[in-house]
């Protein structure tokens, strides 16, 4: 396939040399195996996987039509058929019944923003430029970030802060933000600088835009992105076949906290009453498993680091499908 990383749009993968390590030996071990994007985005992700191992078809989610657009003329000469799929990934499992899917062999998830929708100051997801306040990753439904500025009490933007974002002054931002309810990115970034006190903005130092967290925890809530990943643990790990792995990508300890629960709770043995008198070799064993290069989680290496700042929260997570 032709290289397109560097287009002018392009969006650099994240941690994208251990996602193939982790799915494309399965992927390569069948001609029919299916592989599925759940957070499409440049297709960056299925790009690396795909010219590694050749599945029998792809099917890639993206909550962002832009993001769909853009990704099929990025992987316009994939060696397989390609499904592209307008849908949240929360609903992974109606979207693959929908097309006769019961089951797949692997599914990659690559959380949070694509640069894309950074860099594109009219999505209003940052406060670099000014644009109206809008922040939905599906520009096509649900509230704008300014909706909800428009009628939220300082309890809530507080706790939303304060949760999503670690703000330490989240009291003080959000009554600064209630007081003023601002519609733009700009007026938002200004409203945030000005009410934070001075010692949190040296703390943050020249290297953090003091409104960094503040845009962070919005997103969050906007995009409702801790319920869809929580959706997306109950059901993407019944939607692997045997053999089947699920990779997750995370940026957020609230995130990484869920995928580490969810995966260890899967992969633990089915608890016993104590003194049941069962043969070791009768003891029912757990249907999932974390490969052991992946157990505790992979973060990026130093040369990633260096090469894309924007790399320094992830960590991918592994869960394998084994034999019942
Ligand atoms: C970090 S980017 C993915 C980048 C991609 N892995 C690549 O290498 O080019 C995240 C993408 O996931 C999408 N996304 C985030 N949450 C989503 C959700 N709940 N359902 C579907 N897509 C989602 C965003 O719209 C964005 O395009």
């Amino acid at each position: 396939m032709a290289d397109l990383s560097s287009a002018p749009d392009a969006h650099v993968s994240v941690l994208a040399a251990e996602v193939v390590q982790a799915l494309a030996p399965p992927l390569a071990a069948t001609s029919d195996s299916i592989l599925v994007d759940a957070t499409t985005g440049l297709g960056g992700h299925t790009l690396r996987l795909l010219e590694a191992a050749t599945p029998g078809l792809t099917v890639l989610l993206d909550r962002d039509t832009d993001a769909l657009a853009l990704a099929k003329e990025r992987l316009n000469s994939a060696p397989c058929p390609l499904h592209f799929v307008h849908a949240p990934f929360s609903a992974i499992a109606s979207e693959l019944a929908a097309v006769d899917i019961e089951t797949v062999t692997a599914i990659v998830a690559d959380l949070g923003v694509s640069s894309i929708q950074l860099d594109r100051v009219e999505r209003g997801f940052s406060f670099r430029g000014d644009a109206a306040l809008d922040m939905r990753m599906d520009p096509s439904r649900g509230e704008t970030a300014a909706d909800v500025l428009a009628d939220i009490q300082v309890p809530e933007l507080t706790s939303i802060l304060a949760k999503y974002g670690n703000e330490p002054d989240a009291r003080r931002i959000a009554g600064a933000i209630v007081k003023m309810r601002p519609t733009t990115t700009a007026a938002l970034a200004d409203i945030v600088t000005n009410a934070m006190t001075g010692r949190q903005r040296r703390k943050l130092g020249l290297r953090i835009h003091p409104a960094t967290r503040t845009f962070q925890a919005l997103r969050i809530h906007v995009n409702d992105e801790l319920g869809e990943l929580q959706r997306l643990l109950a059901d993407a790990p019944s939607l692997l076949a045997v053999g089947g792995r699920l990779g997750i990508i995370t940026f957020h300890s609230l995130e990484d906290r869920r995928v580490k629960h969810r995966f260890r709770e899967l992969s633990a043995p089915p608890q016993l009453p104590p003194h049941l008198p069962i043969l070791e070799s009768e003891r029912p064993r757990p249907k999932f498993s974390l490969p052991s290069e992946f157990a505790r989680g992979v973060t990026p290496s130093t040369a990633e680091l260096d090469a894309n700042p924007r790399s320094r929260s992830a960590r991918l997570r592994v869960l394998q499908r084994d034999l019942p």
